[in-house]
């Protein structure tokens, strides 16, 4: 049996992983053994994902959060190093792009372990982003980059990455959007419970530091989400970052009108995801999530990775500059589509990605 250890830290982590742990206990010739970094630690964050979606006990917790992003990201390398001196893998299996991201592959390449990066060759072309440092340096340390698109695909091309090394097997959020999207309707769960109506409400996540840590960006988010929800209702679950940014702020009067709720387990997200009539966001998996709901979505960001879906029609980047710019874009979104595209792959990328693990040397 090869053994692979999987690192994992932040909620989109979990749920990518949870679409490929799924495999892994399917596997005969692969055993995982999941690291939790800790960086996303209260229990809405983290053990919400691990409880619905099935995701295995993780082996080590290192119990590793907050601090600036080099304190961060050198206390788990530190400690990944001893985990991995100690547990021997053949492969490190890394997601996405986090400060836990980045750890476990710097420490997988200086012990000469095999890394493979899942959500590899994503790029936003703005080095001020700390997700875009994670993935740029992951990707250059990985051996296995399994890209979820074309795009991906050809930026790690451009980037000079050896052909041999790109394994394009589409996304393992549509894998897992597919899976417990099902489940998700199964148990009934919809917007009701928040007093909402199917169609009716508009659904927005903020957390991205760009817009969190500059009170100019994030009054127009709130001013702008504000003057929506005079027309039509705005759930907005609140990442803790965001939460901590308001109150340190004192912009908790730009949060009345809005149907503020704390962090949601996926079940629940994917379906107030499918209901809304529109989705503001600044993040990366619930702007490809609202495409697989075939639900507009605005980007409140300068720039996005998922291009394909503002080419497509169905994103539009809206940089959150005024109260009225944020306003006025979700409100035209409202009841637009986009062209018919299937750029993520067939809903298999898991099995590929475990296919291919299964057939390495060495
Ligand atoms: C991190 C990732 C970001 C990803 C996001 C997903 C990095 C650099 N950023 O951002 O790419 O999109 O996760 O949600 O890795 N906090 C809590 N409880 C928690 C988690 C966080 O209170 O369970 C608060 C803490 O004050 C913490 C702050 O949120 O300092 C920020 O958390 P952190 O993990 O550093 O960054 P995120 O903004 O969550
Ligand atoms: N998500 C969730 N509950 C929430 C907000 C988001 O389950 O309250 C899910 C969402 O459906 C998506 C993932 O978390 O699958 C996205 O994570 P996040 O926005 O934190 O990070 P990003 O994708 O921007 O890195």
């Amino acid at each position: 049996m090869k053994k692979v250890i999987t690192v994992i830290g932040a909620r989109p982590q979990f749920i990518k992983a949870a679409a490929v742990s799924r495999r892994f206990l399917e596997s005969t010739q692969l055993a995982e053994v999941l690291v939790h970094t800790g960086q996303h630690y209260d229990a809405n964050m983290s053990d919400v994902f691990f409880d619905e979606l099935g995701i295995p006990k993780p082996a080590h917790n290192l119990g590793i959060a907050g601090g600036g992003h080099g304190e961060m990201t050198g206390r788990m390398l530190e400690a990944l190093e001893g985990v991995l001196l100690a547990e021997k893998p053949d492969v490190v299996m890394v997601y996405g792009d986090t400060n836990s991201t980045l750890a476990a592959a710097l420490a997988a390449s200086k012990l000469h372990i095999k890394v493979a990066h899942v959500e590899a060759g994503l790029r936003s072309f703005n080095r001020t982003m700390p997700e875009e440092i994670n993935r740029v340096l992951t990707d250059h340390c990985s051996d296995l980059l399994f890209t979820p698109t074309e795009t991906g695909t050809s930026h790690l091309r451009a980037e000079g990455i050896a052909s041999a090394k790109i394994h394009q097997v589409g996304d393992v959020m549509f894998d897992a959007a597919l899976h417990f999207g099902v489940r998700a309707k199964e148990l009934g769960i919809g917007p009701a419970k928040f007093g909402l109506r199917e169609g009716t409400y508009v659904l927005a996540t903020v957390h991205r530091q760009e817009n969190t840590d500059h009170v100019d960006r994030l009054t127009a988010v709130l001013g702008g989400l504000q003057k929506v929800a005079e027309t039509i209702p705005v759930l907005l679950p609140l990442h803790p970052r965001t939460k901590s940014r308001i109150e340190a702020a004192g912009l908790h009067h730009l949060t009345e009108g809005l149907t503020l709720v704390e962090p949601l387990g996926y079940l629940e997200m994917v379906a107030v995801e499918r209901h809304a009539a529109v989705i503001a966001t600044d993040s990366g998996g619930v702007q490809k999530e609202a495409f697989f709901y075939e639900v507009p979505c605005v980007t409140l960001r300068d720039e996005t990775e998922w291009t394909e879906l503002v080419s497509s029609g169905w994103n539009r980047i809206v940089p959150p500059v005024s109260a009225d710019t944020v306003a006025d874009a979700i409100l035209g979104a409202n009841g637009t589509t986009g062209d018919p595209i299937r750029p993520y792959g067939d809903g298999t990328a898991s099995q590929q990605i475990l296919s291919i693990l299964e057939t390495l040397d060495g």
